[in-house]
């Protein structure tokens, strides 16, 4: 069996994506679900690029054990000494370097001939395997760069020491047919040992990536370089579920594995979107709300007399689940983690005790609760910042009104410690009355809102409200969370919670 590695790049060019940044917290947690997946190569940032990636990638270096973490540079030795400092604790670090191939590239950004060029890759990839064990270079834009020079370059870097040679469409211009045709070339012309992998890394801007990557591996690519959802630049990369699921299904016609395992899909999915505040296409591939579900009658009808007929994949073989839930307002404290550890999580008795807290509180105001809602409430309290008490202000209760024909007004009323605070405002819509009256009580620091995102975690008019809100500062961005039936109370949650950070962060 022909193996292709997974080198998931979530974290790093999903995370880079606008609407798709996350804090340490949610990088660690979507780390983890990366790990559990089994990925060869989680690509955890650049550590360049901020502080706040460097930071990132380190800690991440620091806690995966299971599988190669890389850290992304440019071909400078500032980026090169900034990635290996962060992947210091890896077990399995990676390095990737990238420079640009193209004419288009090579003449208007980085301004170089193509000698320098290659000249630039040889020694930086040299210096870099100096210092790393494992190097991997990346020919930026190579899709559309020149074939011989692509040839001479993959070959120099190749010479220098690089062991895996990534030949992205980063502007997802590629058909599937002529990138398998790059992949042929350029292994047919370079001299290098069976060591040597060589990558495919597609955006999806023509809606073209997943085939094109499958395209690739055709060629003799063996890494495929994707994100959970197909997060990434302008319309994304190639998302991991359709590139996996597409291996496993189609095994007759593409005779390749991965060692991902499948089950757990459906739940790292799951997680990304929480995280970043989204949700799937109702028609997205694999994970979208309407991949397993048949509509139409004669559909309907051949689902019954037999699955296949309309099923190429199973529901279950991406981890989702239909069993109803078991749980209910009278069940206890040890089903709930019965039920939590079935779902696939293990979580620390402390948060067992804080989701065990919000679900009683969520059965006396929803009628039923299902998988959807566990997870979300799993997620939020995985990631939830939790800020120290003193500085901490907590939600009493509050009040709105608000008609079609007057401006709304809300009473909030919060209590930080024993105090006890309350204000009246009014507003353009009950949300921002009531940010206005909490604004009037916490007195923050200018912000700015980067996001406000309210989306329901199920069907259904009693579903939860799932609302994330970004707050921006001159030095910070804070990401705060609120779950609730009511999406008022959500969007105070989860402006509280933001603030909350931004308080204690940058106090006034
Ligand atoms: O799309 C691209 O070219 C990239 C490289 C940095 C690998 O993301
Ligand atoms: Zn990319």
């Amino acid at each position: 069996m022909i193996q292709v590695k997974i080198f998931d790049t979530t974290l790093r060019d999903g995370e880079q994506s606008p609407g798709c940044s996350m804090n340490l917290k949610e990088k660690l947690e979507v780390a983890k679900c990366l790990e559990r997946l089994r990925v060869d190569v989680m690509e955890a940032g650049f550590p360049m690029a901020s502080a706040g990636d460097f930071a990132s990638v380190n800690e991440i270096a620091r806690m995966v054990k299971e599988c190669q973490v890389a850290a992304l540079a440019r071909c400078t030795s500032n980026d090169i000494d900034a990635a290996i400092q962060a992947l210091e604790p890896a077990v399995a670090p990676r390095i990737h370097l990238f420079l640009a191939t193209s004419p288009i590239h090579m003449q208007y950004k980085l301004r170089m001939t193509e000698e320098q060029v290659l000249e630039r890759a040889k020694t930086m990839v040299a210096y870099a395997r100096r210092r790393c064990p494992d190097v991997e270079f990346s020919c930026e834009d190579a899709m559309r760069s020149g074939l011989d020079f692509l040839i001479r370059m993959v070959q120099a870097v190749i010479n220098a020491g690089a062991a895996t040679i990534n030949l992205p469409d980063t502007v997802g211009y590629a058909t599937p047919w002529e990138t398998e045709e790059l992949f042929r070339q350029v292994r047919n012309n370079v001299v290098c040992g069976e060591d040597v992998v060589f990558s495919v890394h597609g955006h999806n801007d023509l809606g073209m990536a997943v085939a094109n990557s499958l395209a690739g591996v055709r060629g003799g690519a063996r890494q495929v370089e994707c994100t959970i959802n197909g997060l990434g630049e302008r319309a994304g990369n190639a998302s991991l579920e359709e590139v996996v699921m597409a291996l496993k299904t189609r095994h007759d016609a593409m005779p390749f594995e991965t060692k991902i395992d499948t089950t757990l899909i459906y739940r790292a999915s799951q997680t990304v979107y929480n995280i970043i505040g989204q949700k799937a296409p109702m028609n997205k591939p694999i994970v979208g709300r309407n991949a397993f579900v048949h509509e139409a009658g004669v559909h309907q009808h051949g689902v019954m007399a037999n699955k296949a007929t309309y099923e190429i994949m199973t529901p279950e073989s991406i981890g989702i689940r239909d069993n109803a839930l078991m749980l209910g307002k009278h069940s206890g404290r040890h089903a709930f983690e019965e039920y939590l550890t079935e779902l696939g999580y293990r979580l620390s008795p402390e948060l067992i005790g804080q989701c065990f807290e919000q679900f009683k509180a969520l059965c006396d105001r929803k009628k039923e609760i299902n998988n959807a809602d566990l997870r979300a409430i799993v997620t939020h309290n995985k990631v939830a910042e939790r800020v120290d008490a003193h500085v901490g202000f907590e939600l009493v209760r509050f009040v709105v009104y608000t008609s079609n024909f007057t401006s709304a007004t809300s009473t909030v009323s919060l209590k930080k410690g024993r105090e006890k605070m309350e204000e009246v405002s009014l507003g353009d819509g009950p949300v921002d009355a009531a940010f206005k009256a909490i604004d009037k009580i916490v007195k923050p620091k200018a912000h700015t809102f980067e996001l406000y995102t309210i989306n329901s975690i199920s069907e259904g008019k009693d579903t939860m409200g799932d609302v994330m809100v970004k707050l921006k500062t001159e030095k910070h961005t804070y990401t705060g969370r609120g779950l609730s039936t009511d999406i008022i109370e959500a969007s105070l949650l989860a402006y509280l919670s933001a603030l909350n950070q931004l308080v204690q962060t940058e106090p006034n």
